[in-house]
């Protein structure tokens, strides 16, 4: 064998690394030329027949064309096994944005309401609260200045509970006892809303449900007038319904609050000219407020000569239904999903 024999056995087996087109056709190149019989390896063995000038000559050259192969094999054995991941990532990755397709749920239409109320709130720069809808009675009528027997009591058709002590642990009629709760649990001054479910003892028709929604507000801080109440009020109509609907304030009575009005909004069916929906009156019930009663600062021990304070609460249901052209408030709680994924 001389040198050419060399050089072309060398580039013969480069050749042959090159094309495994695997690892494992690659192992099999690699054992072909490992064999005694491969070419390079028997021009190895033939060395020792030949002059000591030649055997230097070639056996230099022999060495060159072994390191060329190991090279060729190490560079072939990278390039396949960077593949082989590729393969095995491609084939095992996960698409993480692949959706389930064709029916994904979306909240609930009361739901959506009272986030989106909550959010009108909050950028007024009022926190949300939560209580219990299994009260005591003082939560629910004592501390808010209905003391037993008191005839206001009525205006709640109440569920009680079984508590071992007859008529003093029960269901909320109203969000207002978390009223009682913001304020034992924290100091003023307070600017939150509350909303939740409440349940009354009603039977079920297009404009009752014996479980509803409402949201309460409450502010404590000094200072605080009744035109503070009106404002506040008239800024969450115009952002939450509209800048053409408007609030109004007619006197009412609620034990908690003194004095205490009836929180209506424009018609927003008829913007306000009368029609079948309000009545013929231009305006919309949407729920109760006032000034906080000196008797509920007094019940969670604040100084209602250093305090002042408004409250304000409405159903949500009603309100909703009305804005959707719900005409039946049970449409929203029987959970038929042809009714609900309309919303
Ligand atoms: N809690 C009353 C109700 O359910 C609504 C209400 C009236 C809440 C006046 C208030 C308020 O905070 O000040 O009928």
């Amino acid at each position: 064998m001389n040198a050419e024999d060399v050089d072309r056995a060398a580039s013969e087996a480069v050749a042959s690394v090159r094309a495994a087109d695997d690892l494992e056709s690659l192992a099999a190149v690699e054992a072909a030329l490992g064999a005694k019989s491969a070419p390079l390896n028997a021009a190895k063995r033939s060395l020792g027949a030949l002059e000591p000038d030649q055997r230097k000559e070639l056996g230099r050259r022999l060495n060159e064309a072994r390191a060329e192969v190991a090279t060729a094999v190490e560079t072939r054995r990278s390039e396949l096994a960077a593949a082989a991941r590729a393969e095995l990532l491609e084939a095992e990755r996960l698409d993480l944005t692949e959706s389930p397709g064709g029916r994904a749920g979306h909240l609930h239409l009361v739901t959506q309401a009272r986030d989106e109320l909550e959010d009108v709130f909050v950028g007024m720069g009022f926190t949300v609260a939560e209580g219990p809808e299994v009260e005591t009675d003082w939560y629910n009528f004592e501390a808010l200045n209905l003391p037993p027997a008191h005839p206001a009591r009525g205006m709640w058709d109440t569920l009680y509970l079984d508590s071992g002590e007859p008529g003093t642990v029960l269901l909320r009629t109203h969000t207002s006892p978390v009223q009682i709760r913001v304020m034992s649990e924290s100091e003023p001054p307070i600017y939150s809303v509350m909303p939740g479910r409440v349940y009354r003892r009603d039977t079920a028709d297009a404009s009752h449900t014996p479980v509803f929604h409402q949201i309460e507000g409450l502010v404590v801080d000094r200072g605080i007038s009744f035109a503070d109440l009106a404002g506040t009020l008239e800024a969450f109509t115009t952002t939450y319904f509209g800048r053409s609907i408007h609030s109004r304030l007619r006197p009412s009575y609620f034990p908690f609050t003194e004095p205490s009005a009836e929180f209506d909004i424009t018609c927003v069916f008829c913007g306000g000219d009368g029609c079948r929906s309000c009545g013929g009156t231009g305006w919309l019930e949407l729920g109760g407020c006032g000034m906080v009663h000196p008797n509920v600062f007094a019940a969670v021990g604040y100084d209602p000569e250093e305090w002042t304070g408004f409250a304000f609460g409405f159903g949500i249901d009603r309100m909703t239904a009305q804005r959707n052209g719900v005409d039946d408030l049970r449409e929203l709680f029987t959970n038929d999903i042809r009714f609900l994924e309309q919303f």
